[in-house]
């Protein structure tokens, strides 16, 4: 088939490549001119396991090109789809001004029968509203073409988007027309044939699903941070009562792991705009803000740890930070918990030195060039000369960690653990001040604050 894909980001290029791979032939466009320019040159703009090579089969195999121009782009496919950035409004709704901008695009060029699919996360009653722009205007160029919009919802997680995207667990398609539905099921055949994974509902019931799905997950974060900071006050190792209920199926293991709050361009996006809808309506998603709250508590933890540590003071103090990226397996800093804790760093007057395997360079992009950012080559330089260590990020090769070896690099001996990677007692036979997420021992160090114990401990000191 022949397929559009407007917005060349990471649902935009994911979506474009794998549907090129399977046989399709797909033209991805975007407005960033500097974007399309290196793709045309070989060169992703974006980290995501495995799509390098993909895309570049691809494109050598003459299934995949780039365009800025979306008359070309609107004349290509049969199906266009929008996979543009929908980012939160002022008022924290979704912003459609990307998507609006792109119907109406299809609507200057189109001469032919187009199936519009939203692919970015909408909210209801968003696919009227694009249908409405295309057909404004059509009318405005005095011409009748055509066409239909239907809502095909991805849910493909970033640091794994191109096994999510091919072995999904479903495919979601809102639309009330047959000839979408056979557009759609030609589309998706090579990804549909062990079983049925097709889901065709109502528009708004596809729009929904996707927000529900994004709202579900952040909210097992939440409740999980919540309960690990009861488990820290209440003298609770998180991690033992995260075994205890996750081996409940009703539960589950899956997503209720304690950390340093949740990131990401979806989860603290769409679960502002889907309170932010429910208020438009008149509805008062008390759960959903609570979702929202707690997560940006959670995010300021890994500072107020660290502050206590050294007793407020953390003026001057070099520290370094292991992992930037909201998650492992993504150069993606949006909403990431590493920027909540280095803004505090810096306004406190501390410096950062800091190591990622993938976002360094995004981290410039955003921060640029300052003396009180230091990015280095590894993990191991990270640590030299600093004053403390804090991991925001589990990326693999963080997992493993001499603990004698840390203490003797670092000038102050304290660790804050965003993400749980390592067993409190062992930190602390090596001498460590290990701060972690809802574990006992935390607790047990912060009450009595860990620079006066560290003071008290350090040979000589009375
Ligand atoms: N990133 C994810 O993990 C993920 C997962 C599922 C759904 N989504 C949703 O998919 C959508 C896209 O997300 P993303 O992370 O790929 O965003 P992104 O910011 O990485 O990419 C969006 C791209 O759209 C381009 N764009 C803007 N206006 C355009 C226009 N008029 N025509 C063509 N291109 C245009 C931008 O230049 C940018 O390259 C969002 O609604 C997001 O919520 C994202």
């Amino acid at each position: 088939m022949k397929i559009t894909i407007f917005g060349s980001g990471y649902v935009g290029l994911v979506t474009g490549t794998c549907l090129a791979d399977v046989g399709h032939d797909v033209v991805c466009m975007d407005v960033d001119a500097a974007k399309i320019e290196r793709l045309k040159q070989g060169e992703i703009p974006i980290y995501e396991p495995g799509l390098e090579s993909m895309l570049l089969r691809n494109v050598e195999a003459g299934r995949l090109s780039f365009t800025t121009d979306p008359r070309e782009a609107v004349a290509h496919g049969v199906l266009q789809f929008i996979a543009v950035g929908t980012p939160p409004d002022e008022d924290g709704s979704a912003d459609l001004k990307y998507v609006l901008a792109v119907a109406e695009s299809i609507g200057e060029y189109m001469d032919d029968y187009k199936v519009i699919i939203d692919k970015s996360t909408v909210p209801v009653g968003t696919a009227d509203r694009v249908h409405a722009r295309v057909a404004e205007v059509l009318k405005h160029r005095g011409v009748s073409v055509d066409f239909d919009v239907c809502s095909n919802p991805e849910f493909l997680k970033e640091g794994a988007a191109l096994e999510d995207f091919t072995r999904g667990a479903r495919i979601v398609v809102g639309t009330d027309s047959e000839k979408v539905r056979e557009r759609m099921r030609e589309c998706y055949a090579p990804y549909n044939r062990n079983h049925e994974k097709l889901m065709f509902m109502d528009v708004r019931a596809a729009e929904l699903t996707k927000y529900a799905a994004n709202a579900m997950l952040a909210t097992k974060i939440s409740f999980m941070n919540e309960i690990s900071n009861l488990a820290e006050r209440l003298g609770a190792d998180i991690e033992e009562v995260r075994r205890g209920i996750g081996s409940d199926p009703r539960i589950g293991y899956h997503f209720i792991y304690p950390g340093c709050g949740y990131g990401g361009s979806c989860f603290p996006k769409d679960v502002q705009a889907l309170a932010r809808t429910a208020s438009q309506i008149g509805y008062e998603a008390e759960l959903l803000t609570a979702v929202e709250s707690v997560n940006k508590r959670q995010k300021v933890t890994l500072f107020e740890k660290l502050s206590r540590a050294f007793d407020g003071d953390l003026a001057g103090k070099t520290i370094a930070v292991w992992g930037l990226a909201f998650k492992p397996n993504t150069d993606d800093m949006r909403d990431a918990p590493s920027r909540t804790l280095m803004e505090a760093l810096w306004a406190a007057g501390a410096k950062v030195q800091a190591y990622d395997p993938e976002s360094m360079r995004e981290t410039r992009r955003i921060y640029g060039e300052r003396d009180d950012l230091v990015l280095v080559a590894d993990r191991i330089q990270a640590v030299k000369g600093a004053d403390a260590l804090v991991i925001c990020t589990e990326w693999k090769e963080f997992r493993t960690l001499d603990a004698g070896w840390l203490k003797t690099q670092l000038a102050f001996p304290v660790v804050v653990d965003g993400r749980n990677l390592f067993e409190p007692s062992a930190m602390k036979s090596a001498g460590l001040m290990y701060y972690a997420v809802g574990r006992g021992d935390t607790l047990a160090l912060s009450r009595q604050g860990a620079f006066h114990v560290w003071h008290r401990c350090r040979p000589g000191s009375a």
